[in-house]
């Protein structure tokens, strides 16, 4: 027994061994007696302590477990305590205990959630902790950025908006052009936490990819400038032409007549670039529903190939057409019909004047190009072909290799991006290759109508 033990049961022995030593001392009762009342009032304050000393070391230890969240030690330790009060204290504590491990499990559970949320997130997110150092990323940052985090944090104008945010608490916004891994633009928002965050983040850095929207608001902004100014140009001849003929003009009747057949021609090259837009857009609209009409290519080639006699002949060109009957594919016959019209038209425009031209139309079966059965139609020059340089944006709107000379043809840069589009709904491909001096091929892979089964 330790003095502190010795000295609390003598203490509490204290009260009835100095009543019978006075009584004995008055003589009111014999030594004997007194003696053993003394024995037994120690020997009674011995066993109260430690009693006590044991149920406060089960307290001790309960409330250690309880810390600890252990319920199972708290109930596998359950050996009552014995004195008046202690057994309420211990039942309070296995309560609090069994509450502060649900709370727990709760907050295990809340955290993974809100893990998993921010994991998941499709924008890249960046915890960043005291030292503005990266504390997590989510998947989606990991995967933009891998191992250049550090260098996207370092952009300048971004590292400005982080400050910003660190000094006045506040969310910061910036757009920020990032040359790595590979050039994009970026939204980053910055939002500061004070208090930190539970994992000690300081801030969250969300940076989210607007490259397509913003390359989609250029082409946009773009194509208004572009077909506004290929609008005004005959526009402006045709006006110019008006005050002519209300002017100097008004008398020479010779003069009025060419005038009047330029503005014709003007005339028509506003309402070529018309038809061209509205016939774009019509496509855009529905370029997302595959059409389902099974197209005899052979059939359709034929019939367009007549259709281009005269201005052949304008041009003492020959047409070599090789289209096996029956070749057939998944399509819109007259968008299909349109795409060969765009490609002839060319070949015929910008073909060596007393040149050939050859329409080929065949079913093929896979590979090389593409991996899938269907039909391939390709129109052949022998005119000047079209430096590589120019290959990847001919399909752009309005883009023209010599825009002098496809002016004079009356061309507007817009065939081949209608053919693009149409090529896209019909979920086909567009090939074009060309060798400067010697001409130019432009083919058009289409699905066979086997592939529409599924
Ligand atoms: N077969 C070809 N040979 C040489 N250059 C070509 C050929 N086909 C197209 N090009 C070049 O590609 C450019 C774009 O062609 P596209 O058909 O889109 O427009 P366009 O012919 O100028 O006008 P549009 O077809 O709207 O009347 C042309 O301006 C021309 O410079
Ligand atoms: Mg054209």
């Amino acid at each position: 027994m330790t003095t502190g033990r010795v000295l609390c049961a003598l203490a509490l022995a204290a009260a009835p061994v100095l009543c019978v030593v006075v009584l004995a001392v008055a003589g009111w009762i014999g030594l004997g007696p007194a003696l053993a009342v003394a024995a037994a009032s120690i020997a009674g304050g011995a066993v109260a302590v430690k009693l006590w000393a044991r149920d406060l070391q089960w307290l001790e230890t309960a409330l250690r477990h309880a810390a600890a969240g252990d319920t199972a030690a708290l109930a596998r330790d359950a050996a009552a305590p014995m004195l008046p009060g202690a057994g309420r204290i211990a039942v309070g504590i296995e309560r609090l205990a069994r509450t502060l491990a649900a709370r727990g499990e709760e907050l295990t559970a809340l955290s993974r959630a809100s893990e998993a949320i921010v994991e998941r997130l499709p924008d890249p997110l960046i915890v960043l902790g005291p030292q503005r150092e990266v504390r997590r990323a989510n998947a989606a940052a990991r995967e933009a950025f891998g191992t250049e985090m550090a260098a996207v944090l370092r952009h300048p104008v971004l590292r400005e908006a982080i400050e910003r945010a660190w000094r006045g608490g506040e969310t910061q916004v910036a757009e920020i052009r990032l040359p790595v891994p590979n050039e994009r633009e970026v939204a980053a928002t910055v939002l500061p936490f004070d208090p930190p965050l539970a994992d000690g983040g300081r801030a969250i850095l969300v940076l989210s990819d607007r490259s397509r929207e913003r390359t989609l608001e250029r082409m946009r902004a773009d194509f208004v400038a572009n077909a506004s100014h290929e609008l005004r140009t005959p526009l402006t001849s045709l006006m110019g032409f008006v005050e002519t003929l209300r002017g100097p003009a008004m008398d020479d009747r010779q003069a009025q007549e060419r005038f009047l057949g330029i503005m014709a021609e003007q005339a028509q090259r506003m309402a070529n670039l018309i038809d061209d837009l509205l016939s774009l857009s019509r496509i855009e609209m529905n370029e997302r529903q595959a059409p389902s009409e099974v197209v005899d290519l052979a059939a359709l080639a034929e019939r367009v190939a007549a259709g281009f006699e005269p201005r052949l002949a304008e041009r003492a060109m020959r047409l070599e057409l090789t289209a096996p009957g029956g070749t057939k594919v998944l399509g819109d016959a007259d968008q299909l019909a349109q795409v060969l019209q765009n490609l002839v038209d060319n070949a015929v425009k910008y073909g060596r004047e007393g040149g050939l031209v050859r329409i080929s139309v065949q079913p093929v079966d896979g590979p090389p190009w593409p991996a899938r059965p269907g039909a391939v139609m390709a129109v052949t020059d022998d005119g000047p072909g079209i430096p590589r340089v120019h290959l990847a944006r001919l399909t752009e709107r309005f883009y023209r290799v010599d825009k002098g000379r496809s002016r004079a043809a009356g061309g507007t840069g817009l065939g081949l991006a209608i053919v693009k589009h149409i090529v896209n709904r019909h979920r086909g491909q567009l090939l074009i290759d060309s060798e400067e001096g010697k001409g130019s091929t432009f083919s058009v892979w289409l699905p066979a109508p086997e592939a529409k089964a599924p």
